[in-house]
């Protein structure tokens, strides 16, 4: 079958399955399974398909399985960023805490608290080579796909297996930022967040806020003296964090609470 011809029928399916952008979809599929881009797709509609091959892969779309795990990776600040199921899936929304920590002028050193796959602390240290910026994470698995993708993207990052701030004894930061886990166990999500996405990157306790009380308690100590918090909230989480850190809520360009900023000073 060529592509000209698989497409309409992966559209009609993927849209049967209640994928928001079937066609687009279908079209990266192909270009997933012919190693190509989604040009060459659109420009090559003559190309012949491995049909076993597509259809793999839009019976595991049909089932819900998010297209960057399909694809194996998705894009983060115009970088390219490896994601497996370990991982949570990058978003758009997460590019206004990088905004946000691009705005300080002479940060030097910076940690990302819970980095899945690295897109915060890797993207801050290939747009600013000099600052040292470490990341950690409680999920090992999830390091080891932050760290293939600092070697693949040629940021060089001080990693630590670490529960919050338990590997840091000691250390001192001029920035922290995170985007913790904050999804509440019982919010209503898309199946495929909560049946593919892992638990520990979005589920927190007491309706989202544990990890942000835990750190309002603890980050004081790791911060230098005129140091900055930038933390990524849901959207109804504004005034609470606000409130736990003294900081400043920033919105998304959706207009919904999306980033607090907090200094010590
Ligand atoms: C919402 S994901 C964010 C991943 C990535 N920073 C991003 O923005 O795409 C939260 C991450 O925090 C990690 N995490 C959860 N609890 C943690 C803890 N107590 N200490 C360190 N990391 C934690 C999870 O493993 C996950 O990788």
């Amino acid at each position: 079958m060529t592509v000209a011809e698989w497409i309409p029928i992966a559209t009609a399916r993927l849209e049967q399955a209640g994928i928001a952008s079937p066609r687009l979809e279908a079209q990266l599929l192909a270009s997933h399974v012919l190693l190509v881009d989604r040009t060459y797709i659109l420009t090559h509609p003559e190309v012949e398909l491995n049909e076993l091959a597509a259809e793999t892969l839009i019976q595991r779309r049909e089932s819900q399985e998010p297209l960057a795990y399909i694809l194996g990776f998705r894009e983060f600040y115009g970088r390219r960023f490896r994601v497996d199921p370990s991982v949570l899936i990058p978003r758009q929304e997460t590019e206004l805490l990088i905004e946000e920590a691009l705005k300080l002028p002479e940060t030097l050193r910076v940690l990302d608290i819970g980095t899945g796959s690295g897109c915060i602390a890797i993207t801050l240290k290939l747009e600013r080579p000099d600052w040292d910026v470490w990341a950690v994470d409680i999920s090992g698995a999830a390091l080891q796909v932050a760290r293939e993708n600092a070697e693949t993207l040629g940021a060089e990052i001080t990693f630590r297996h670490s529960d919050l701030f338990s590997g840091l004894e000691g250390e001192k930061f001029d920035l922290i930022l995170s985007n913790p886990p904050y999804i509440g166990v019982e919010e209503p999500l898309p199946e495929e967040v909560r049946n593919h996405e892992p638990a520990t990157a979005l589920f927190a306790d007491n309706h989202g806020l544990d990890i942000y009380q835990q750190l309002a308690a603890t980050h004081r100590d790791y911060l230098t003296e005129e140091g900055t918090i930038i933390l990524e909230i849901g959207q109804t989480q504004g005034a609470a964090v606000a409130q736990l850190f003294n900081g400043q809520i920033l919105k998304d360009l959706s207009g919904n609470d999306r980033v607090v900023v907090a200094c010590l000073i």
